[in-house]
């Protein structure tokens, strides 16, 4: 994918939760947003995914010049797969419910097509045998993937998780951070905020550091991780990478 995003902010109420943000990347395919908690990571992320629109600046996702057009906005989302931290899942409807939903609504295919790209997506993670069951029913891990079959289901162009991994203890961790590492190795394009430092050292081809609403310093994850240049990056990562 090709990221230009120029000089972009955004502001909620006083708070300016991205100040002058720019990123120029001719050709990323996972790139890993980290930095403090409060740096502008998710509404990058939101501004990227075309779920809000920056106050100034531009930006650009491969073809798409994201504009405040409220439709044209709508049909860019329609490419994209998104998750976040939590709460992904409708929890009165089976996981298999949960992706022919918006394969049927936002999608609009037929109840049969949609079933059996949902049960592609969900045998592709090794969850068909889930396919009936309420997300209560599910572990958290497991819940994250029904969420991350669903966001992939239709083959979204860039697909975007929020931390997607920061509600779940490290043994389901590992395996959502598994089934990404394997969307990554298949091709899909992914922009994602992590706390996993080690994993997005060894999933990322570009790491951002997002603080005070800035992108810090952006680079390859060995470079970044090894040799920061920015003295805010270098003291978040010896403060992050210390225990
Ligand atoms: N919808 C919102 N309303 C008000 N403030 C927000 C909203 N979203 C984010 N912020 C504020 O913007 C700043 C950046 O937040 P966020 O993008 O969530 O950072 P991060 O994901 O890196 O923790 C924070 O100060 C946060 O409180
Ligand atoms: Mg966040």
């Amino acid at each position: 994918m090709r990221l230009e995003i120029d000089g972009v902010t955004k502001t909620y109420g006083a708070t300016r939760a991205l100040d002058g943000l720019s990123l120029a990347l001719p050709a990323a395919r996972i790139l890993v947003l980290i930095g403090p908690s409060g740096g502008g990571k998710s509404t990058l992320l939101r501004v990227l995914g075309g779920l809000e629109t920056a106050d100034q600046g531009t930006v650009q996702v491969n073809d798409h010049r994201l504009v405040a057009d409220p439709a044209a906005l709508q049909a860019y989302r329609r490419k994209n797969g998104f998750l976040f931290q939590q709460f992904n899942l409708f929890p009165h409807f089976s996981a298999r419910k949960n992706i022919t939903l918006p394969l049927e609504k936002v999608h609009g295919h037929d109840p049969a097509k949609a079933r059996s790209m949902a049960d592609h997506a969900l045998g592709r993670f090794g969850l068909l045998e889930h396919a009936h069951k309420l997300p209560a029913q599910l572990s958290g891990g497991q819940q994250q993937r029904v969420g991350i079959a669903r966001a992939v289901a239709f083959s979204p162009e860039v697909l975007f998780l929020d931390e997607p991994t920061s509600a779940l203890d490290p043994e389901m961790t590992a395996e959502v951070l598994e089934l990404i590492q394997e969307l990554a190795e298949a091709g899909q394009d992914i922009i994602l905020s992590t706390h996993e430092m080690g994993f997005a050292r060894a999933v990322a081809d570009h790491v951002a550091f997002v603080a005070a609403g800035k992108i810090e310093e952006c680079g390859p994850p060995a470079r970044l991780f090894g040799a920061p240049a920015s003295s805010l990056c270098q003291r978040f990562l010896s403060r992050v990478m210390r225990y």
